[in-house]
């Protein structure tokens, strides 16, 4: 099934749920030619809360139900997924994850090198982020909270809820005091409350998100011919399937998506 040298192949991209659409979002801008096939796993959702063991065989049935659909590439666009998960496992497909490509970003953005990272338990448990900060720059303060509430609010779409700014203080007030000047949002449902956790940080405080730092992954291996740009100008196909797919999925798919999602074929449940 290798679609590799395929440049009409999807570029593929998974998350536990509705987060990764995020990432899809700012991949759909950046590559205007290229066909996505995003997959939620919304039947197992949240990732963050199980045990590694579990997320690595969660990550590695959706790369490979991904496989199967032909893709050139996959997007783990989850970072509980990215940070359990080696690529080194999975070489039949080039494999990006959200968690390099969010470390650089951040520390190219501090200017106190002092940044907070905000994740599901499984990512904070794992300290990727803190190990690929630090490969970067060891003189680097990094302080990093678990915030499993997020992805249920984010989910059920209450972003604009007084819910949920009274539990981004509870999570976040302590992080006020460490005078951080950035903040990864280290798990790709937190940009849709990003509204709520500014107000708690102060809007001074720069939200790196993963979407754009890893779009430029993607383009540098474009560029270096590792991975084909796709040249049609035929209409791209964007394929949504959710493992449990229902109409909350397709409303919060809308509000992220905008105007993609009209364009979007909504596949149902993917298995
Ligand atoms: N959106 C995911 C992440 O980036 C995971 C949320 C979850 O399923 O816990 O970590």
């Amino acid at each position: 099934v290798s679609n590799l040298k395929n440049e009409n192949a999807p570029i593929g991209v998974f998350d536990s749920g509705i987060g990764g659409l995020t990432v899809l979002k700012t991949l759909l801008q950046s590559f205007p030619n290229e066909n996505f096939i995003y997959v939620g796993d919304t039947a197992r959702l949240p990732y963050g809360n199980k045990s590694p063991q579990t997320i690595r065989r969660y990550t590695e049935e959706t790369l490979e139900f991904l496989k199967q659909k032909g893709i050139k590439c996959a997007v783990i666009a989850c970072n509980s997924a990215s940070s359990q998960f080696s690529e080194a496992n999975f070489k039949e497909i080039p494999v990006f994850n959200v968690i390099a490509p969010g470390a650089q970003a951040a520390q190219a953005q501090t200017k106190n090198k002092k940044i907070g990272v905000l994740g599901t338990r499984a990512t904070v448990t794992s300290e990727a982020y803190s190990k690929a900060l630090l490969s970067l720059s060891p003189d680097l303060n990094i302080y990093s909270v678990a915030c499993p509430l997020f992805v249920p609010l984010a989910e059920e779409g209450l972003d604009e809820d007084p819910i949920t700014n009274l539990i981004a203080f509870r999570y976040l007030n302590g992080l006020k005091n460490l005078n951080i000047d950035t903040c990864i949002l280290g798990c790709t449902h937190y940009p849709i409350l990003k509204k709520a956790i500014s107000k708690v940080l102060g809007d001074e405080v720069q939200l790196i998100e993963s979407g754009e730092a890893l779009a430029q992954s993607i383009e540098l291996a474009m560029n270096s011919g590792s991975i084909p740009k796709n040249q049609s100008k035929e209409s791209r196909s964007i394929e949504l399937f959710a493992t449990d797919h229902n109409s909350s999925f397709d409303s919060m798919a809308a509000r992220i998506l905008g105007a993609h999602f009209a364009a979007a074929t909504s596949a149902g449940c993917s298995y």
